[in-house]
């Protein structure tokens, strides 16, 4: 669908995040054809360049970030004739005319936070004393939105202060990304899995964001934040909120979003006991998280698991099975929805109990698989064997190896359209951190010293425990 001409400020354009996430997914949207013309991205950071510095900068970020698309010098320089540049602080008025120049008045006009929260305060004071904010301005802030409940709340504030929350794009990519959104098209598309969907019909939920890699270069803000911070409170609680919502009415933003929030608002709190903290140690060659970070005494986090319990009608009694970490065995993101045992089984005890999974594979290799139990083959009697009805997207699609779009594509091309369906509300953040702020202070105030597991591991034994003590146990990760 194409979009109208805008003009979009990158705050922090200079930066890590745009030059790897955000202006590659520009460029792949504009090589697709979706742009009309008049469209102008600028880069706005203190660093000192001028245009051609910007773009050359910008041209080598987009050959290594957006290697295919650059195949096509002609695209490449087409987009960078619509890149600009200006040098500009955050914290004084300088450069802030230049900017004010370089706008169009007619246009879908965003301006990207791309810079820690500090920032945010200072930014949009300026947008307004400059007089650049207009009917159709939108702002884009990233993770983390805030530390815990308090700053968050300190941050919804300031900007609310300056802007309608129908103006603010909270992102937390997963939303973007391909399959977190099939996750709703496989739930209300379907009248196969909803009358199912269930604590009647459904034992359990497994959420497994498990990472391999580390965080390597990110060693300061991972200190501060941890598992916990980084992807439970966002990204596994969005997971969890599209899996469990009721269906909203329509497909629009406040009707997802009062769905999710009631899904947060009913999370009881967590028990101590069902919550397993890890850290990675080294593991063969590697170096262990408190070698990474230079704190041998560090007692962040760097895996998660925890089982939430949802207070509604819907999943009363269903527990929810949580876990994220890094540096684990693989990168794999998945859902698998445990259906609890047949009632009865009318083979007999021998032939076994079967229960049907529904697993949900968001990243690697997308896809659903549905375990479902049939008769072993051969002469001997009735036995019963487990086998996967499996669909992968790409091939069910016929876009063979062809990696999904990149979330951001979609999340930076909503907020042209002025679609919020796929960003947080204000409410929602907050209430996200009123249920993970205590389970951080239990830690502080128990003095709480997570697990160590071994790099390239599932993660600590106890989260296996966790498991066990209910009589059940995760799924592999793969
Ligand atoms: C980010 C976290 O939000 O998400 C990172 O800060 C994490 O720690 C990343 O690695 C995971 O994103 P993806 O898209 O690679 O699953």
């Amino acid at each position: 669908i194409p979009v109208d001409p805008f003009d979009l400020v990158i705050f922090g354009g200079t930066g890590d995040l745009a030059q790897r996430k955000i202006l590659p997914a520009l460029f792949r949207r504009f090589c697709s054809g979706q742009w009309a013309e008049g469209v102008q991205i600028i880069g706005a950071a203190r660093t000192i360049h001028d245009r051609a510095g910007f773009q050359t900068m910008v041209a080598e970020s987009l050959r290594t970030h957006a290697a295919a698309q650059c195949q096509d010098e002609g695209a490449l320089r087409a987009f960078l004739d619509r890149v600009d540049y200006v040098t500009l602080d955050g914290y004084s008025n300088e450069g802030w005319d230049q900017l004010s120049d370089k706008l169009n008045q007619d246009r879908v006009r965003a301006f990207y936070f791309s810079v820690g929260p500090r920032l945010f305060g200072p930014l949009a004071e300026r947008i307004k004393a400059h007089d650049l904010a207009t009917p159709s301005t939108r702002i884009v802030v990233e993770k983390p939105f805030g530390h815990d409940l308090e700053s968050a709340r300190a941050l919804n504030a300031t900007l609310a202060a300056h802007f309608r929350e129908s103006q603010i794009y909270r992102i937390d990519h997963y939303l973007g990304k391909e399959t977190v959104q099939n996750l709703m098209a496989v739930r209300f598309g379907n009248m196969l899995f909803e009358p199912l969907w269930n604590s009647q019909y459904v034992d359990h939920i497994q959420i497994t964001v498990a990472e391999s890699v580390g965080i390597d270069g990110r060693e300061e803000y991972y200190e501060r934040a941890g598992a916990m911070r980084d992807m439970m409170q966002n990204h596994l609680m969005q997971l969890l909120c599209l899996i469990a919502m009721e269906p909203p009415a329509k497909f629009d933003p406040d009707a997802v979003r009062d769905e999710k929030s009631k899904v947060i608002r009913a999370l009881d709190q967590v028990q101590p006991h069902h919550i397993v903290r890890g850290q990675f140690d080294g593991g063969g060659s590697g170096k262990g998280y408190s070698e990474t970070v230079g704190n041998p005494r560090s007692t962040t986090e760097s895996y998660v698991a925890l089982r939430a319990h949802i207070s509604n009608w819907r999943w009363a009694g269903t527990p929810f099975y949580l876990r994220t970490g890094k540096r684990l065995v693989a990168r794999s993101s998945v859902i698998n929805v445990m259906f609890k045992d047949a009632p009865h089984s009318i083979f007999g005890e021998e032939a076994g109990r079967h229960a049907n999974v529904l697993s949900i594979r968001l990243q690697p290799n997308e896809g659903i698989t549905l375990k479902v139990t049939i008769k072993e083959p051969g002469p001997g009697g009735m036995r019963l064997v487990d086998v996967p009805l499996d669909m992968s997207f790409a091939k069910a699609l016929g876009s063979g190896n062809q990696d999904p779009p990149d979330a951001y594509e979609r999340l930076v091309m909503d907020v042209i359209r002025g679609n919020q369906t796929l960003f947080m509300r204000g409410d929602e953040v907050e209430a996200a951190w009123a249920w993970t702020d205590p389970i951080i202070a239990g830690w502080h105030a128990r003095g709480d010293v997570p697990k160590p597991y071994e790099s390239g591991s599932t993660g600590p034994g106890d989260a296996e425990l966790l498991m066990k003590r209910d009589g059940r146990r995760w799924q592999g990760i793969n």
